[in-house]
């Protein structure tokens, strides 16, 4: 049977500078296979560690992770603590895998309610990597867009200024980076779960019912090519953008 090539990343993909994920599936990729909840998590740091090097060989810019929501503080305790020891556990050697490339480390959320090990870790790895430009990961712990929204608000009413549309963005965590051009979410699910509802604006939008382990580098370059198929038009016509 005659094999159908599968479209390839060319010279000619536009490739987007920022990518961010929403990580969802794991529970149920372990779920399916009768293994514990924990194993689905490990499955999938493995594969956002790869996922990350690709991208960034790929020459994406910024990937912005959901690692978790301020709403999953409220899993059960064993399954948070098992988030956390993967931090304890590998954090260090996996995100310096990817950052020893000059990629810059920076949490995204708030991460006070964290064991104080697991902030020192990250923190950390923010530290370690503060020399590096033009090439981030942004790491969303205990992350809501809402709370984003809100605490950059208040810096602006503390600052006592008005702002604009471009000011405010820079009181964002994200602030100076550009915006995502493409937003992927994984696990079947199609909405955005309090994930950057400022920034994404005009970001494109991806679904798969693939759940996250199962996202392969491939199935990246599926997203990529299809961001690279889309017009963007930013509210313009066509004629306009000719
Ligand atoms: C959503 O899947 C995923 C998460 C809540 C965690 C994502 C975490 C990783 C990819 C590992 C790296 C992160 C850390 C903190 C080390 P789900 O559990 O909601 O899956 P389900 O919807 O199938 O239950």
């Amino acid at each position: 049977m005659r094999k159908t090539k599968r479209a390839e990343i060319t010279k000619d993909t536009k490739i987007p500078r920022h990518i961010a994920v929403i990580m969802d599936g794991n529970g149920r990729w372990a779920k399916k296979r009768l293994l514990p909840r924990s194993l689905g998590h490990k499955e999938g740091m493995e594969r956002m560690v790869g996922m990350m090097e690709h991208a960034f060989d790929l020459g994406v810019e910024y990937m912005t992770v959901y690692a978790l929501s301020t709403e999953n503080l409220n899993r059960p305790k064993e399954e948070l603590e098992g988030l956390y020891n993967l931090v304890r556990k590998y954090f260090k050697v996996y995100i310096g895998r990817v950052c020893e490339k000059g990629v810059r480390f920076k949490v995204i959320g708030d991460i006070t309610p964290l064991p104080v090990d697991v902030q020192g870790i990250l923190r950390e790895a923010e530290k370690e990597t503060l020399q590096y430009q033009g090439k981030g990961i942004n790491f969303a712990m205990c992350y809501g867009s809402r709370a984003e929204i809100v605490r950059a608000v208040n810096i602006a009413v503390a600052e006592g200024k008005k702002v604009t549309e471009e000011s405010f963005a820079s009181l964002l965590y994200t602030g100076g980076q550009p915006e995502p051009d493409l937003i992927i979410r994984t696990g079947k699910e199609v909405r955005l779960s309090n994930f950057l509802l400022y920034q994404a604006a005009y970001a494109e939008l991806y679904f798969t019912d693939k759940m996250f382990p199962e996202f392969s580098d491939e199935e990246l370059d599926k997203a990529v090519l299809e961001f690279s198929k889309r017009t963007r038009r930013f509210g313009k016509t066509d004629e306009q953008l000719q």
